[in-house]
């Protein structure tokens, strides 16, 4: 199996193991919980844990906690952000979105408790030092907060309203509602290889996950425009009708493309700076904005 296979599988397994939840209280939220997070979902934050751990010379088995936790994270955010309050999408993942299959009152508390589970996860992992764990805590909390990811999601959804919008809101827009856990990934990958938070490869890191956040999200922007409710397993077109700034709104197809393009580049660049050969980080860079699904 190639790396990329393994750590999806690793993953797969983890999060298996982590949704094995009874619930006294309620099935259906443990079952909608499942179905939010299990079968679907190509898993490219988590794979960006592992790979950027192991590139850096790190153990990846010991990153596999924090790749778990920002694939619950951002399951819960997919859950809410299919909501009819917010995307209003009945298609993710190629099956009905959480809310349509379990009701909206059950998709909100499937992202809470997902949210949640995030953390409690790496609060839990005893393999994992004490500090690592709170290094991560903080990445991750950060990063799909308020000040991030959640402040994204707002500014997408005041967007739709507006007449008025520029290149630079575009900009500011997805560094929160997507880069920011690309960034995450990429950081809680080098402070379990022991990178230093802070220091100078961790920064050139974080500057390479903002980068590759903003081609990943150019790059769905894009697929929503060009391929198929059947490629992308989530109702094509969506964008448009909903009023969204998205690239192929902000700057048309063509200058979309050249933006991922000029994104893909400055990630790369970022990777040739860092003393490290980041190999499988490359790789991975490359499937994520030469996509079609
Ligand atoms: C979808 O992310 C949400 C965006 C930020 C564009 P992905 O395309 O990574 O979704 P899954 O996890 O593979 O379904
Ligand atoms: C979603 O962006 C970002 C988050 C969920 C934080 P989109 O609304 O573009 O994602 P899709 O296209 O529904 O996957
Ligand atoms: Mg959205
Ligand atoms: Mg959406
Ligand atoms: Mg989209």
């Amino acid at each position: 199996m190639n790396q990329l296979a393994t750590f999806r599988s690793q993953i797969e397994e983890r999060l298996g193991s982590v949704m094995d939840l009874n619930s006294p209280h309620s099935t259906e939220l443990v079952a909608a919980m499942r179905y939010a997070v299990l079968g679907g979902g190509k898993r490219l934050r988590g794979i960006l844990v592992c790979g950027t751990t192991s590139d850096l010379g790190g153990e990846s088995a010991r990153a596999l906690t924090p790749a778990v936790a920002v694939e619950l994270i951002h399951a819960y955010s997919l859950v809410h952000d299919d909501l009819p309050e917010m995307d209003n999408s009945d298609l993710r993942r190629g099956k009905p979105s959480c809310h349509a299959k379990f009701g909206s009152t059950t998709a909100i508390l499937v992202g809470d408790a997902l949210q949640t589970l995030a953390f409690t996860t790496i609060a839990q992992d005893q393999q994992i030092s004490d500090s690592q764990r709170v290094q991560c805590l903080y990445l991750l909390g950060d990063a799909s907060g308020w000040r991030q990811m959640v402040g994204g999601q707002a500014m997408d959804m005041e967007l739709e309203q507006q007449l008025e919008f520029s290149e630079r809101d575009y900009v500011l827009l997805c560094e929160a509602k997507t880069a920011a856990l690309f960034r995450a990934s990429i950081e809680m990958g080098a402070v379990m290889a022991g990178i230093k938070h802070g220091s100078a490869n961790f920064n050139l890191l974080s500057q390479f996950g903002n980068d590759l956040g903003l081609a990943f999200q150019i790059t769905d922007d894009l697929l929503d425009h060009t391929e198929s409710s059947s490629d992308i397993g989530k109702p094509a077109g969506a964008d448009a009708v909903a009023g969204k700034k998205n690239a192929v709104a902000v700057f048309g197809v063509d200058e979309a493309r050249n933006r991922a393009n000029h994104y893909f580049d400055h990630c790369m660049e970022a990777l040739e700076n860092i003393p490290y050969e980041m190999r499988f980080v490359k790789e991975l860079t490359r499937a994520c904005v030469h996509r079609n699904k």
